[in-house]
């Protein structure tokens, strides 16, 4: 795991989107893993400018979001599919038949999370996944006690989780209390992980998932155990790591990272 602390959020997002837009340029099929949330938003916004101001192609890539709320149909505005529309896949040259997220609505809910699991196959895994935390520790929707070896599934969601994102939620729609996510062992084959924090409310747990034990309490803790995974965080959310001297020494006199200065 690296970890890269930068003194502002903006410095945050912008050096998280300048990965991905390096990896989709050096990989215009790239097989792109992505998250929802507020954190994302910006990412987005970011991805959607390189687009439009320096042709940012994603007209190869193919895409795969981490979860989906069960009982939501795509047009319903709290959708994490009418999210993904909103920010990024309506407003860059993607091919929408390249992008996933799980059925929500699918009747056969088992049937729909293998057949995740196999489309994530057929493209031959996912090169690069972007990743949120939740105050829970949960990376996906992989609530406390979802097994390191887990899979794509539906997922009760947390009451912290219920919380932290029922006031995201707009018009009649009661938020649901189940979810479909990607496990945390799908996490883990993708080929790149970037986790990306930022505000003072993550810094308890960015403290426990970056140098606590590993524990399925904390499902990002899991990203310890993975071979590439960088978590990009400001100073406020990285603000209680022990360590954050050494994290600052690497970032300056590790070379690959000099072009980021
Ligand atoms: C959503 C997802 C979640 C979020 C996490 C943080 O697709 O995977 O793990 O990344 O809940 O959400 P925000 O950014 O709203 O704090």
């Amino acid at each position: 795991m690296e970890v890269i602390i930068r003194d502002t959020r903006e410095k945050a997002v912008s050096l998280t989107a300048s990965l991905i837009a390096r990896a989709l340029v050096k990989k215009p099929n790239l097989v792109l893993g992505l998250a929802t949330g507020r954190t994302m938003e910006s990412v987005y916004q970011l991805l959607v400018a390189m687009y439009e101001d320096d042709g940012l192609d994603f007209s190869l890539a193919r895409t795969f979001n981490l979860d989906e709320y069960v009982g939501l149909p795509p047009e319903d505005p709290n959708s994490y599919r009418f999210y993904m529309n909103r920010h990024l896949f309506h407003r860059v040259n993607i091919d929408l038949r390249n992008t996933h997220l799980p059925d929500g609505m699918a009747e056969d809910i088992e049937a729909e999370c293998r057949n995740y699991e196999e489309k994530i196959v057929d493209c031959n895994g996912i090169d690069l996944q972007l990743l949120g935390i939740g105050r829970t520790g949960h990376i996906g929707f992989n609530e406390p006690l979802s097994a390191m070896r887990s899979r794509t599934r539906p997922k009760a969601l947390s009451p912290e989780t219920v919380a932290q994102n029922a006031p995201l939620f707009t018009g009649e729609t009661p938020m649901p209390r189940r979810a479909i996510t990607m496990g945390v062992g799908t996490i883990l084959e993708c080929r790149r992980c970037i986790l990306l924090a930022t505000g003072k409310e993550k810094a308890e747990v960015i403290a426990k998932a970056v140098e606590g034990p590993v524990t399925a309490m904390i499902s990002a803790t899991a990203l310890q155990l993975h071979p590439n995974c960088t978590v990009i965080v400001d100073a406020e959310a990285g603000s209680l790591l022990q360590n954050q001297d050494y994290y600052r020494w690497i970032f300056e006199n590790e070379p690959d990272w000099q072009q980021y200065h």
